[in-house]
């Protein structure tokens, strides 16, 4: 088993025997609460909850092996991050952008839509690191906060995809519909 990435409420390892990827959760006692409550899905169980509203919009996710409440298990995509390949692939470029006005149109949050949490495999970009997506529930999060995460990701040489992205919502840079 290889550990992959600690974060700070999960980590991700690798199982190469059986080629699959394994995320534990290790949230905070408020967090743990709110799950058993009910206040918000089980991050494991909001994966594959998300993956199936993902897939019903026509984004590839990875195949799902387990998920528990606080254990996921996918198979390995085996996948590039979009990252290393968006900058010089147009086709790429849409497909990320169509996903982004897709959250938008859902009122589907993350935070971590950045381009290292999707990988793209035979030309086609697949989302991974779900169990931090919010899907809408009895209200939606603010667009503008949709947004203002977004600004935040795509920055530097990425700056482009996210004034291309206000121009796909038709919005300006202060996020008002453009006359
Ligand atoms: N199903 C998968 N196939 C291929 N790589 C994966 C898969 N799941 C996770 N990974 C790899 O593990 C890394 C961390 O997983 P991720 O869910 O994004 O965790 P984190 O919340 O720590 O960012 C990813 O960036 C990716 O490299
Ligand atoms: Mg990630």
């Amino acid at each position: 088993m290889q550990l992959i990435q600690t974060g700070k409420y999960s980590r991700v390892h690798f199982d190469p025997e059986r080629d699959l990827f394994i995320k534990t959760f290790q949230p905070k006692p408020f967090d743990r609460l709110r799950y058993l409550l009910r206040i918000r899905p089980y991050p494991g169980r909001n994966f594959a909850l998300i993956a199936a509203r993902l897939e019903a919009l026509g984004i590839a996710t990875p195949t799902i092996t387990e998920a528990r409440r606080y254990r996921l298990v996918t198979e390995n995509i085996h996948g590039v991050p979009l990252r290393e390949r968006i900058l010089d692939d147009p086709d790429l470029q849409a497909q990320y952008l169509d996903a982004l006005v897709a959250f938008d149109r859902e009122g589907i949050h993350c935070r971590g839509l950045h381009t290292g949490n999707f990988l793209v495999r035979d030309g086609r970009i697949f989302a991974i690191d779900l169990d931090a997506y919010k899907a809408p529930r009895f209200w939606r999060y603010p667009r503008r906060e949709y947004l203002d995460c977004l600004s935040r990701s795509l920055t530097g040489d990425e700056a482009f995809l996210f004034q291309r992205l206000l121009d796909r919502l038709g919005l300006d840079e202060h996020y008002r519909p453009k006359a």
